[in-house]
């Protein structure tokens, strides 16, 4: 069984749906939900499914970031983690963190990438006039959110959309999306995945 930890920073709903996927004969477990934010609301829904939590707030650390990351790595190889999936973890992280979980980690990004890095992405879609929206899963690496792609989701982005109506049609093709990629990955198969 490979040992799987998430690192959140909000709601959690992406963390949700990775750790209802990892049952039955599927190849990797729920190990630990790490989050850097103490009020996030998905450090309870992980409580009720059973899994351990753990924060690290960011914010005493003051911008030392080098501190904040070694507090994360003693809480996370604790727990002896596989892989490493980012569910909304909202802070960067430098290639110091990135290498001592090299190959190890996957994020999930609400554009379809190489599109739209960093925030805003849904208004940014909007504002260039796209057709089309979507969400990626990839390799984490030192370059922020370009690591190669395991895995795509289109949706249609209409005229009439707002970033909240796009970001809502796009949610839960994420809540797919992620499931199947770590499902593969887990199993050492890195064919990206394409959906719908
Ligand atoms: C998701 O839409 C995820 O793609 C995005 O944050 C949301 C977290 O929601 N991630 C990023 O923007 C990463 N830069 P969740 O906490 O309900 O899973």
């Amino acid at each position: 069984m490979k040992r799987v930890a998430i690192l959140i920073s909000g709601s959690g709903s992406n963390m949700v749906s990775l750790a209802q996927s990892m049952t039955g004969d599927h190849p990797a477990r729920p190990v630990l939900v790490l989050s850097n934010v103490p009020e996030a609301g998905g450090l309870a829904r992980a409580q009720a499914l059973g899994i351990d939590t753990t924060v690290v707030d960011h914010r005493p650390y003051k911008g030392d970031r080098a501190a904040f990351e070694a507090a994360l790595i003693q809480r996370l190889d604790a727990a002896q983690p596989d892989i490493l999936c980012l569910a909304g973890f909202m802070r960067i992280l430098t290639p110091g963190f990135i290498n001592h979980y090299a190959g190890r980690m996957l994020n999930i990004h609400p554009s379809l990438l190489p599109k739209y890095k960093g925030l805003d992405t849904h208004a940014r879609a909007l504002a260039a006039g796209d057709g089309e929206a979507g969400c990626s899963v990839h390799e984490v690496t030192a370059e922020l959110d370009g690591g190669p792609i395991l895995g795509q989701a289109r949706v249609p982005a209409l005229p009439d959309d707002t970033a909240e109506t796009l970001a809502a049609r796009v949610l839960p093709f994420e809540h797919r999306l992620y499931p199947a990629v770590l499902d593969r990955f887990a199993r050492g198969d890195r064919t990206p995945v394409t959906l719908p």
